[in-house]
């Protein structure tokens, strides 16, 4: 996304290592895209700071935390449904990449 034009950009990820290791990587090709080592359960931004939001394996890898990946305990489904919702009251729009998405936004209506 950067490479075609999109420079406002900004990343979370809860492990440290994580965005380190991205911020290294990307810090000449790609100057102004911010990292940022946060929870998605706990979001510090400010409501409708963004345009999107774009989860790429961050629903799959909270979900898959506990036993099944494909039935997940259902505490485990609110926990995701409710950070979806708060996602979407802060963000414009919300696309989600997961083969549970249907679980997911189901379960937001
Ligand atoms: C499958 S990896 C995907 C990483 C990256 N989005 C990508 O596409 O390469 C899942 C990532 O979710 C992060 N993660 C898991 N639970 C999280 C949470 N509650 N808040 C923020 N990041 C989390 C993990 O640290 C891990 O880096």
């Amino acid at each position: 996304m950067y490479n075609d034009g999109f420079h406002n950009i900004v990343n979370v990820d809860y492990s440290s290592v994580v965005i380190e290791q991205m911020k290294e990587r990307h810090k000449e090709a790609r100057p102004s895209m911010e990292w940022h080592e946060m929870d998605v359960r706990q979001l510090t931004f400010e409501d409708s700071e963004f345009d999107v939001a774009i989860d790429k394996g961050t629903m799959d890898a909270i979900m898959s935390s506990e036993g099944d990946v494909w039935n997940p305990p259902e505490q485990t489904v609110y926990d995701c449904t409710r950070e979806v919702s708060e996602a979407v009251r802060k963000m414009a729009e919300y696309s989600c990449t997961s083969p549970l998405d249907n679980l997911i936004f189901e379960e937001d209506s």
